[in-house]
Parts: structure tokens; sequence; C-alpha cells
């Protein structure tokens, strides 16, 4: 058995030995005693001078960073895509020509609304982001398990998220979208309507992070080797099958285990029963979209797989949890805008927002402009630019350039316009500056019918029965009697039926749509690629 000296007072002194290294400060100092501050005399004040005790409460002091805005909470584990079908023809980008070769990716899961330290059990969207360290820099992902989001354009994002969080003078409810300031949002939004449909059902409730879905939302473009650009978006399909829980065993959950789907994703990870994924992708052309009856560029809509059916190219594994939750899983940064030759974006407003959003908010939450250099943001291929100095900046460059053009260094980074990044040259829209929402946004509420139709009739009363529980957190009655207004127009048996479960002596009159709802019919028959 191992022998530990006792200090003066009986205390256990574990010292270095030929297994355990010399304990040291920062500055590399070996420390004699790791249990005692410096003190005057016997029982006497502690010493300023105890440069060990600063160093060591100075450092523990600073340990937390600020947490993210939104998806705060979160889990994640390293693994690999493999391509198994290119899309040589649509694009350049590697990691989505070279069948057979493996990337190396890091995938994080969240919820959104919680801080980091709420529970993984509440009805909330589930964030689901993928960096591929990619050989042509790194390709983020950043979807969500819903294929549709609240809101049209960027402009609206704070208000949303102000409105979901903890209300701001009583600092609840923490982590659930049960109370007023939401709903009153989301009854003041008919944008919202269809991705409330979806919060509603059983999606929102998943089984386990293994077995969700996840949607990368926008149409991105892809552009290939002679610059056509094909619409592309994104799918995460898991091979063990989407599986969501009921409400009474998503409650007995969280009241048994805070961390039920991180530990589900370490244990499932630990013994090798590892999560898989295959990605797949819907392709169409400016033509294609142009026979849609909505806007691809409006991020409350999706595109019925019957219109545009899935096409599945590569395979998703995650194999390996992170050796430190700290260093991988909260200091990863995520960005929309990070894509690699080949990969571009489309008009999407909200899309165009958070090009600029997560870089912004990462500056504050990393401490700086370096926080790429962090072994979990690095890119895993060569890179180089004349970047230099800034809050803890890691690399030590040498030599005298830090510019380009540049003669005097002869191994300066350089543009290239064979290799580099090129964005689509898409014509200029005509028309004047203006803040307008298109008139092709103006259709909340069809494909919120057409989620609710769609569902089976227990999950129909699944979704009933969430609305009740809702909106009888509401305490203010013109907010619950507004949310049904909407629900008429969606469909008028679950109106009448949220409204009856609220105890409603009186309906409220249906909501107004801006433009008529229509009954989209996605069967095999409308289907807009096989018409092409
Ligand atoms: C974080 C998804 C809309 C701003 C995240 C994360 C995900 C996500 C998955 C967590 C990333 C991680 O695990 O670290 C989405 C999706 C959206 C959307 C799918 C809509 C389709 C927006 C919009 C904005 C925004 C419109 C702002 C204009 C942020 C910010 C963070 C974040 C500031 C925190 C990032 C960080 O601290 O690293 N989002 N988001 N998001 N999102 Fe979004």
């Amino acid at each position: 058995m191992q022998q530990h000296p006792i200090g003066n007072a009986g205390e256990l002194q574990q010292q270095a030995d030929s297994s355990h290294p010399v304990l040291t400060t920062q500055q590399g100092i070996p420390i004699a005693d790791n249990q005692n501050s410096l003190t005057q005399g016997n029982r006497g004040p502690s010493l300023l001078e105890d440069f060990i005790l600063r160093e060591k409460i100075t450092h523990f002091d600073h340990e937390r960073i600020p947490e993210r805005v939104v998806h705060a909470r979160g889990s994640a584990a390293h693994g690999h895509f493999t391509l198994t079908e290119s899309l040589q023809q649509y694009t350049t980008a590697k990691v989505l020509t070279e069948v057979g070769k493996q990337v190396p990716v890091f995938a994080r899961f969240s919820t959104v609304a919680g801080g980091a330290g709420s529970v993984d059990t509440p009805r909330d969207v589930r964030g689901f982001a993928v960096k591929f360290y990619t050989e042509e820099g790194n390709w983020d992902l950043v979807g969500n398990n819903i294929p549709v989001f609240f809101i049209q354009d960027a402009m609206k994002f704070p208000d949303l998220v102000h409105a979901v969080k903890m209300e701001p003078d009583r600092a609840f409810p923490q982590a659930a979208t049960a109370h007023d300031t939401f709903w009153d949002f989301i009854s003041l939004m008919p944008e919202s309507m269809h991705m409330v449909m979806w919060i509603m059902s059983d999606r929102t409730l998943p089984r386990s992070l293994r077995m969700m879905e996840g949607f990368g939302i926008h149409s991105f473009r892809l552009l290939s080797a002679s610059g056509k650009s094909t619409f592309v978006k994104f799918h995460w399909r898991p091979q063990l099958g989407m599986q969501s829980t009921v409400w009474d065993e998503a409650l007995k959950l969280q009241s048994a285990d805070n961390d039920y789907h991180r530990r589900d994703l370490f244990d499932s990870i630990q013994c090798g029963a590892f999560p898989c994924w295959d990605l797949c992708v819907q392709l169409f052309d400016e033509e294609q979209a142009a026979m849609l009856p909505f806007d691809h560029l409006d991020p409350t809509k999706i595109i019925p797989e019957e219109l545009i059916p899935l096409k599945r190219i590569g395979e998703l594994v995650l194999d390996r949890w992170p050796d430190n939750f700290f260093a991988e899983t909260e200091q990863v940064a995520f960005c929309p805008a990070n894509v690699p030759p080949g990969i571009d974006f489309s008009n999407d407003p909200l899309l165009q927002g958070r090009l600029f959003s997560y870089l912004d908010t990462q500056l504050l939450r990393l401490g700086g402009p370096n926080f790429a250099q962090l072994p979990i943001n690095a890119p895993q291929c060569p890179f180089a630019n004349h970047q230099r100095d800034g809050h803890m900046q890691q690399a030590v460059p040498s030599g005298r350039v830090s510019y380009e053009p540049s003669s005097l260094q002869t191994d300066s980074p350089r543009a290239s316009q064979a290799s580099g990044f090129t964005h689509f040259a898409q014509a200029t829209p005509e028309g004047s500056k203006a803040r307008l929402r298109p008139e092709s946004f103006a259709d909340h509420y069809s494909q919120a019918r057409m989620f609710y139709q769609s569902q089976s009739r227990v999950e129909q009363s699944h979704m009933a029965s969430a609305m009740v529980f809702e909106l009888s957190k509401v305490q203010t009655a013109h907010v619950r009697e507004a949310m049904v207004s909407h629900l008429l127009v969606i469909d008028e048996d679950l109106g009448r039926r949220v409204a009856k479960g609220l105890g409603m002596q009186q309906l409220p009159r249906a909501a107004e749509p801006a433009m008529p709802v229509q009954d989209l019919d996605p069967s095999p028959a409308t289907c807009i690629i096989d018409r092409m």
C-alpha cells in the first residue's frame, strides 16, 4: 500500500514519486506543500506573499467563461464521416466528392433555452451541430432536430430568444416554453406556427440523442467546377430510427436523471454501440425551386420529400468521447459561415444573419480573436494567414512579413485562384434598397396544417395535450385566446380540443391569414424531380 507523509496537523501530504510527477505552478515552480497556505506563525494570518495560493485561487476564480447565449447545455462526441456517393456533378467540395475517404468530425447536441446546468429532457428543440475537419478547411453544418425555424428573418432572433428564455424579472422558467412571454411572442408571430406544430409534437422529447433526426434547415448552394449552382438541403437520418418518449416518460426521466441524454451518449460510445446517421440531401435547381408552391428561401418551410426525394450520400459515426468536456464540448465554436470551396450560401435572410452572429458571439464567449487556435477549433489541414497578435495568441511565427503583397520572404502565404473559395456569381437582384418581407413568405399556415394532418391520431392527441399543458401555464387570457385563434386556422378540430382543454367558455374568432391556406398535396404524383 502507498505510504503518504502526514503533516504537522495530521493532514495527508501526498508526494511525487517515480509515477507521480512533481506538482508545479503555472511558471513551473515545484510545490512542496499543496495543503497549507503560508501564514505568519502558528495560527497566524495568511500572507499576501503566498504566490502559490494566489495563483491557485485566481485561476479557479476565472474557471467559468460566459455560456452560450443559446444552446448552452450540450453533449458532444468525436467521430468520422464517410462519403458513399459522390456529388461531383454538383460540387467541387472534396468532402462531398471523395467517396470512401474518412473525414474526422466533432458533433455537439444541445437544448436551446436552458443554461449549461439545466436538464436534458425538457420539451425543446435540440441543436445538431457537426464540424467536419476537411482537407479544404472546416465545414460546420449547424442544424437542429426540426427542419424549420420559428422566424423568417434574423432581425427577430434576439426577440425570439428573449421571449423563450427565463423571464427577466423572475428568472424562471429556466428551460421551458410553458410561460407567458414565449406564447405572447409566438401568438403575435404567425410565421412561427409551423415550427410550433413541430415543437408540440413528440419530436421535442427525443428518446436519445442517437435517435434524433438533424436538419441544415436553410437551402445552401453547391457549386460545380464550371460554376453551376444547385440548391441543397441537408438531412441527418439516425440509423436507429427516430424515436421519442411521451410526456409522462420525459417528466419521470427528468426527475430521475438530469443527465439522461448525456449519460446515454457516453454509455453507448463506451460500450461500442456507436451512434450512426445517414447524411441525405435534397438537390434542386432554380427552375425546380420555381415550381414549389412556397418559397424555399423561407426557413419556416420544408420541401416535402414527395416533391424532392432524399438522396443518401454518406454516413456519420460517433465513436470517441471527448477527453475533456471544457476544452472540447464547451470551447468548440460552430459557425454556419464555415464552408469549404464548393459549398455556398443562399439568400435565406435567417441564414444571412447567422453568418454574422456566430463569430461575433464567439469573440466574446471565447475571449478574443484567436479562439480558432484552440485544438478543437483548429483546422486539421495546413493553414496560414497574416493575422497576428491579439488576446491569447498561441502561435509564435518567425520572420518579418505579416502582410501581402510582399517580396521579403519567400514562404509567406498567398491567395490561390486555382483552389481558393469563390462565391456563386449571382446576378444582383433588382429593386430598391428596403426593409421588406417577400410576399412569397406570406403563407404561414398551410405547412402547419400539412404537418398536423400528417400525424397519426395518437400523435395528434399528444400534440393537443401538449398545447393544453403549455397554454394552461400561461396566465394572460388574451394570449391563450390568440393561440387558439391560430390553431382554429391550422385545424379546426385541434383548436376546439385545445379550447375545451383550457376550459374556454367561448371559442375565440379564428385568426385571419395574410393569404388563403392551401391544402398541400405531398403525394408521389407531385414529385418535381420526376417531372423534369
Ligand atoms: C448556437 C442552430 C438560428 C445565433 C447555435 C447552436 C446550434 C444552432 C445547433 C449550438 C452550436 C453548438 O453546439 O455550439 C441554429 C439553427 C438556426 C439558428 C438551426 C436556424 C435555422 C440562429 C440565428 C441566430 C443564431 C438566426 C442569430 C442571428 C446563435 C448564437 C449561438 C447559436 C449566438 C451561440 C453560439 C456560440 O456561443 O458558440 N445555433 N441557430 N442562431 N446560435 Fe443558432
